[in-house]
């Protein structure tokens, strides 16, 4: 990014260019997603790098969009909840997480689930424990834990099969 173009970022978002220009550079990754391209699906929890609400994958790697930069995503590619099904077809993780309850309010669980479709690509499902331990930077104040990790157990025998 040179100075002429400073303001002007462009970026691929589920799948679709972005341009976005009169970008202020202390806009974070996360409220540009829900304040310029209303993708609010990604919440902002603590806005602080540490519930995890606002996780979305940056070129295939889960991260806290809110400790994110916009301006840093320059030619990156983003996705997030709202893109991660398959058209009308939810992600494995999606449909476990109906399956097994994996939420109570409902706040967190983008965040969750996003988390969780990484972390299975990641391999990182090889028990309970590693579950819990790979899914920790995700926080919830249901405390929907248990029924979280069911759903991710599922979700990764389905992915593997
Ligand atoms: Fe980003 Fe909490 S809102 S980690
Ligand atoms: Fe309510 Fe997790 S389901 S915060």
């Amino acid at each position: 990014m040179d100075f002429h173009d400073r303001h002007l970022l462009r970026l691929r978002v589920n799948g679709e260019d972005h341009s976005l220009s009169d970008l202020d550079p202390r806009v974070t990754l996360l409220d540009l997603l829900r304040e310029r391209l209303h993708l609010t699906g990604t919440k902002k929890g603590c806005n602080f790098g540490e519930c995890g609400a606002c996780t979305v994958h940056l070129d295939e790697r889960r991260v806290n969009a809110c400790m994110i930069l916009a301006v840093s995503c320059e030619g990156r590619e983003v996705t997030t909840i709202e893109g991660l099904a398959n058209g009308d077809a939810l992600h494995p993780v999606q449909q476990a997480f109906i399956d097994h309850d994996g939420f109570q309010c409902g706040f967190c669980t983008p965040g969750q689930v996003m988390s969780a479709a990484a972390l299975i690509e990641e391999g990182h499902t090889g028990s309970d424990a590693e579950i819990r331990e790979w899914m920790s930077g995700n926080l919830c104040r249901c405390s929907a834990y248990p029924q979280i990790v069911e759903a991710v157990r599922a979700a990764a025998g389905r992915v593997s099969q």
